[in-house]
């Protein structure tokens, strides 16, 4: 029985999903990587293999209730103890209130909160009774709503209180759940490709690096559990908040 953990929202190998994936990989985890792109996930785990370590794709739709089922089927059919899952996706994209089509709001909902109740609950299942850490990637919109983001904040602040809910409930049984507020931008592909010139206006050192995430979430899953932490916040030493 080897030791695993899932990263649902994995992408670009320079992102917060690729760098944790390949943080626990060095750690000697298996890792089983989910996202919805196969090639994406071919290049985050040939990262990890080519780095000694063991890593499984597994495509995913985080909306979708029974891919989602199948994923934590797969690491209970391959045998292996899951002590570690990570819910990283989101999809943060502007959007004026007045002209928001319905279909809109409801699909920065499924990724951002919805998703994150079945990765949740699929954990919680899987991991009880033995225990394990359960980590949800949030946002600077998971506690501050802030125009044109009005969208991505409610999902987001969604996918606090579940997270918040869950750790009352289920950390007494002996499951860490965890909730990560990511207070500024992060120095990946999704920010990087959509919006050059962010980087270029915060200048050096203005942006989260991935690896220096993906640190602090292998800490908060290695935390002894007479000293657990529900929240942390992680931004720039620049950053003013
Ligand atoms: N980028 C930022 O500046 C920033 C700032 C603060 C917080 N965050 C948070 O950090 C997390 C992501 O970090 P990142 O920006 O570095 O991106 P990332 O970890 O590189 O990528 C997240 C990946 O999630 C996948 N994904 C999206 N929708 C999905 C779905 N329905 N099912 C499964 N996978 C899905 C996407 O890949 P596919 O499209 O291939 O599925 C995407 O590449 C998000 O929770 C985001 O809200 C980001």
């Amino acid at each position: 029985m080897a030791r695993a953990a899932i990263v649902v929202g994995v992408g670009a190998r320079e992102g917060v999903g690729g760098a944790v994936c390949r943080r626990l990989g060095r750690e000697g985890l298996v890792v089983y990587a989910a996202g919805r792109t196969a090639e994406k996930l071919d290049g985050v785990c040939d990262a990890i293999e080519g780095e000694g370590g063991s890593a499984r794709p597994v495509v995913t739709d985080t909306t979708v209730e029974s891919q989602v089922d199948a994923l934590f089927e797969t690491v209970r059919g391959a045998g292996d103890d899951l002590e570690l899952t990570v819910y990283n996706a989101g999809n943060n994209h502007p959007g004026n209130l007045l002209s928001m089509e319905t279909e809109y709001f409801e699909q920065a909902w499924r990724v951002c909160c919805l998703g994150g109740f079945l990765v949740g609950r699929g954990a919680a299942r899987s991991m009880l009774p033995r225990g394990g850490t359960l980590v949800f990637t949030g946002a600077t919109a998971s506690v501050k709503a802030r125009p044109p983001f009005l969208a991505f904040a409610s999902a987001k602040w969604g996918l606090r209180a579940l997270a918040q809910g869950m750790a009352r409930e289920f950390g007494p049984q002996g499951l860490h759940v965890a909730h990560a507020i990511i207070d500024g931008g992060i120095d990946g592909e999704v920010l990087n490709s959509r919006f050059p010139e962010f980087k270029e206006r915060v200048g050096a050192e203005g942006l989260l690096s991935p690896d220096a995430i993906a640190d602090a979430y292998w800490t908060l899953h290695r935390r002894h559990r007479s000293a657990w932490t529900f929240e942390i916040d992680l931004r720039p030493f620049k950053e003013t908040f």
